[in-house]
């Protein structure tokens, strides 16, 4: 997995800072090349001799960005991460992190992880009070919720002086944790992967119409998260406050019917189809013109059924990889189960909207993934971006399948 490919290192500073030579080393080994950003602290633990000696190719060295850092080096920094299949952060330290988790890029190390655009793992290590503390909990977060992966030892059992955490974590496993990461960005690869997101309004007069609460922030996160593995995206959302994630083909769309049409615009060349918008099943069977007066309006509104564009994805599925989502305030598992036959699906994100504090607005949720099999898998309570990639991970497995290898 590592053969021939460019991993950049970046170098924090403290007592395992000798790690990231061993990680460099394992590296190379494994077939990589390697590039090297140090960070501001790391030459008080190890000079930066000892990575220029080792790299393949120059170091990039500390420097404020827009003081002693010069243009030349600033260029070299940019074609470095351009060119580089991963990042890895080895000792990851909480310093490192608070500046990651901020996007605090006042060092070459932080502004290589801002411009990066690939997988990115870090080897956290702290000691046990710091790594339970609630900033240092907060900020690992804001990374994991970005999609970054986090490599490290584990909550400690003691605050004993010893007990620093990453001692125990060895340059194998970080080097295994990049591999893996890159074997992720890998499946998607290339691969064309339509996202459907949001509501959809379905008109009754110019002012009015019919929708639900639904926010787009799953899919949006899955968006982001797909194009970050390599897909083509194509999200194609109904209305919602968000922002498009950079680099993806964004389809805005008002009604079902719009969703429907866009989708068929695009899906000859997709290989994966998530549709995590929330469809209004019903319109209404004539959209006015002119605003109804309240004089004019009838107590009535004749509503008519929407197509079903995941029964129509399911009924022409062909070799796709089809994910689907089912909204339920009730017998949650055994409607959406139901759902994974009739519309001939991969899989089905679960979802109970009856509970207020996770689903629809929230940043949270918790769901259950039923496969085609009608296996079920109960997720804790997690970040929507965490979730998307847990998506994202299990459709690569089908993917993976498809193709007779392993995931
Ligand atoms: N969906 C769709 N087109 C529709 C309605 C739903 O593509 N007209 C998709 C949604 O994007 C979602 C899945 O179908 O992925 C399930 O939506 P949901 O509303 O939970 O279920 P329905 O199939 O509409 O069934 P019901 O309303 O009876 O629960």
């Amino acid at each position: 997995m590592l053969q021939d490919k460019t991993i950049l290192l970046g170098v924090g500073g403290g007592p395992l800072t000798s790690t990231a030579v061993e990680v460099l080393r394992t590296l190379q080994r494994a077939g990589a090349g390697v590039r090297v950003v140090i960070s501001a602290e790391t030459e008080t633990f190890v000079p930066g001799l000892t990575f220029r000696s080792l790299a393949d190719g120059d170091v990039i060295m500390p420097g404020d960005l827009y003081g002693r850092m010069g243009a030349q080096d600033f260029h070299s920094l940019h074609g470095l991460v351009k060119n580089a299949d991963g990042l890895v952060v080895v000792p990851a330290t909480p310093a490192l992190i608070a500046k990651a988790a901020a996007g605090l890029a006042d060092e070459a190390l932080v502004r290589a992880m801002l411009l990066h655009d690939g997988p990115t793992v870090f080897a956290f290590v702290a000691r046990a009070a710091e790594y339970r503390h609630p900033l240092a909990r907060h900020n690992v977060q804001r990374l994991r919720d970005a999609g970054m992966i986090l490599c490290d030892a584990g909550v400690a059992e003691t605050d004993d002086a010893a007990d620093e955490l990453g001692w125990n974590i060895a340059a194998a496993t970080v080097v295994d944790a990049v591999a893996a990461a890159l074997r992720q960005t890998t499946v998607l690869s290339g691969r064309t992967v339509i996202i459907t997101a949001g509501p959809t309004q379905e008109p009754i007069d110019p002012v009015r119409h019919i929708s639900n609460t639904s926010s787009g922030k799953t899919g949006f996160a899955l968006a982001e998260a797909a194009r970050q593995r390599g897909a083509e995206v194509v999200l194609i959302t109904g209305p919602t406050h968000l922002q498009a994630p950079a680099g993806v083909t964004c389809v805005p769309v008002r009604t079902a019917v719009q969703m429907r049409d866009a989708v068929r615009q695009h899906v000859a060349a997709a290989d994966v189809v998530i549709k995590s918008a929330a469809v209004s099943d019903f319109r209404p069977a004539t959209a006015i013109a002119d605003k109804i007066k309240k004089e004019d309006a009838t107590l009535s509104i004749t509503l008519e059924r929407n197509p079903d564009i995941l029964a129509e994805l399911g009924a022409a599925k062909g070799n796709r990889v089809l994910v689907g989502f089912a909204a339920e305030t009730r017998d949650l598992l055994a409607n959406a189960k139901r759902k994974v036959s009739k519309k001939a699906l991969d899989l089905i994100v679960a979802n109970d909207v009856s509970d207020p504090a996770i689903g629809f607005a929230s940043d949270h949720n918790r769901v259950h993934l039923i496969d085609a099999a009608g296996g079920v898998e109960p997720l804790p309570v997690m970040s929507k971006r965490a979730l998307a990639e847990t998506i994202l991970d299990r459709v690569q497995a089908v993917l993976t399948q498809r193709q007779g290898g392993t995931a």
